[in-house]
């Protein structure tokens, strides 16, 4: 996957030549170009920004070095390969769905605003807009830095173990549950027994339930839109009896209760009594 991001300011982007990243380029899974578009200016000091028509504070980049530089792409890599992100304030918020969303593209071009902002018309140039969040930057570096990231672990190959990847937050709409390693002890603050027991089952079922409990606790804007299934019906059950404001929510997973096994019932014709409904709940 190839990310291109136009700048004024590269240097901001070093970040993405270490660590996890760096070694995905030297593998060759991810290219990162740095493009500064004031090579792409038509005037002869260089110029990329100018004062806002109409008068205010602070200074535009202007629409013909930006234009100029994304028309100096080469061929798109395929109707769908390539897409062109602007950073504003303005656009979608940027999330985990979104990151997922954008690494399906071949190449992502990020067009970066600096200064007051962008003269209108660069707007005309993007697929779309998008936010780190809302609040403004000097810039849209660190945005794009942000953004590459979050994307560029879920290019296959990137991160060592995929595994962590459908296990972490976000990734299934709850929030990771919480993580120890070495020593068991650390100042009389002891790693949870179960983490211990090697037992593989009740450890799925005690992160999930930590899982939820965070993910209610924390973030009740994703508990909300949470879809539970019937392997958590005795979890939620016992968290619920845990924190009481949990069980306020009953309504969402009461139909996922286990029905009580019905008999099987003897008869003539030798036929079977109703199932009972066969939900795997944690053992
Ligand atoms: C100081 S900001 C301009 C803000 C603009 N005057 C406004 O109110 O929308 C300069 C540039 O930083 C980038 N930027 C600022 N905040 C951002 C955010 N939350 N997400 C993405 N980019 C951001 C954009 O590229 C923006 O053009």
């Amino acid at each position: 996957m190839r990310f291109v991001v136009f700048t004024l300011f590269p240097e901001m982007l070093a970040p993405l030549r270490e660590s996890i990243l760096q070694r995905a380029q030297e593998a060759g899974l991810i290219e990162i170009r740095l493009v500064n578009f004031r090579d792409y200016a038509l005037s002869k000091h260089k110029n990329v920004d100018d004062e806002p028509y109409g008068g205010g504070a602070g200074m535009l980049l202007k629409p013909e070095p930006l234009f100029a530089a994304v028309r100096a792409l080469p061929e798109s890599p395929g109707a769908s390969g390539r897409r062109i992100v602007l950073l504003s304030p303005q656009g979608r918020v940027f999330s985990q769905r979104v990151a997922v969303e954008l690494s399906c593209y071949e190449e992502l071009v990020f067009l970066c605003g600096h200064y007051e902002g962008f003269d209108e018309r660069i707007r005309a140039l993007a697929d779309e807009e998008v936010s780190l969040g809302d609040f403004v930057l000097t810039g849209g570096e660190l945005a794009a830095a942000a953004m590459i990231d979050a994307i560029a672990r879920l290019v296959p190959g990137v991160l060592g173990q995929s595994a962590s990847l459908q296990e972490e937050s976000y990734a299934a709409g709850v929030l990771e549950y919480p993580q120890y390693t070495r020593p068991e002890d650390f100042g009389g603050r002891q790693v949870p027994e179960v983490l211990l027991s090697g037992h593989h089952a009740r450890i799925a079922r005690w992160r999930r339930k930590e899982s939820l409990r965070r993910t209610f606790l924390r973030r009740p804007d994703l508990w909300e839109r949470l879809v539970f299934t019937a392997e958590d019906y005795s979890v939620l059950e016992e968290l619920a009896g845990e924190i009481p404001a949990l069980g306020e929510w009953r309504d969402r997973w009461r139909d996922l209760a286990p029905r009580p096994k019905t008999r099987k019932k003897k008869n003539s014709s030798g036929g079977r009594g109703e199932p009972g409904r066969t939900s795997g709940h944690w053992p």
